[in-house]
């Protein structure tokens, strides 16, 4: 089967969101696992609702005020200039290890690479310069287009207009199981990234596969998933 591109989510697929915790914990707040997971769970929250209310803020926003909302829920007191500190730092965040290998692989068999973030465009290429992957990408399709979040549909047809090609061309991988089947539901062919082991969706459709880490995407594409056109 022909493939146009394997495009990626960025964060927590590519980036380790679990690299917050330095930056939240240098900060002063206690418990700073649970403090990432609870700001990270608003800053989506925050995406779907809207979204679905029609009222899109880009996503640099939605950081900053799922982390004022997360400081007041973990009673931490930090002032503004703070807080901007932390909502920057999600601009340096590093790439997993397996990542640029898993790039290069694929890369030497001539696929494109993109990634579709719901990030903004100028913070998800500083992130991805930053991390030493960018120049592995030959693009990077923000919903900024759209404003629209993950997963309407008119995010996910950015991959498919960008590459002139039908949803089933494109293989689509992510790490949040929601987005894995949003694409799903979109008609990519879908790697479901299980890095947290975290519990299946038992939404249909379900992913094609699900991989406990990118070092398993080379090897789900070499048994014969695609076959270089
Ligand atoms: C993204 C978020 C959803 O990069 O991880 O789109």
């Amino acid at each position: 089967m022909a493939v146009a591109a394997v495009v990626f989510d960025l964060y927590g697929t590519i980036l380790t969101i679990e690299s917050m915790r330095t930056h939240v914990a240098a900060a002063g707040i206690a418990d700073a696992g649970t403090f990432v997971a609870n700001w990270r769970r608003k800053q989506l929250e925050y995406a779907f609702l809207t979204s679905m209310a029609h009222a899109y803020r880009n996503f640099d926003e939605l950081t900053a005020l799922a982390l004022e909302h997360t400081c007041t829920q973990h009673g931490a007191a930090l002032d503004a200039a703070r807080r901007a500190e932390l909502v920057e730092a999600w601009r340096s965040m590093p790439a997993y290890d397996d990542v640029a290998p898993a790039l290069r692989a694929l890369a030497a068999r001539g696929v494109q690479l993109a990634v579709l973030t719901n990030g903004t465009p100028v913070s998800a290429n500083a992130a991805l310069e930053h991390a030493g992957v960018r120049a592995l990408l030959t693009d990077v399709l923000s919903v900024e287009a759209v404003r629209a979040y993950k997963p309407d549909p008119r995010v996910y047809a950015l991959a498919t207009e960008r590459f002139a090609c039908a949803p089933r061309d494109i293989i689509f991988v992510s790490s949040n199981a929601w987005d894995a089947w949003g694409a799903s539901h979109y008609g990519f062919r879908v790697a479901w990234c299980n890095r947290a082991g975290s519990a299946p969706e038992p939404l249909v459709p379900p992913p094609e596969t699900t991989l406990a880490g990118l070092h398993e995407l080379d090897a789900w594409v070499r048994s014969g998933v695609w076959k270089p056109g």
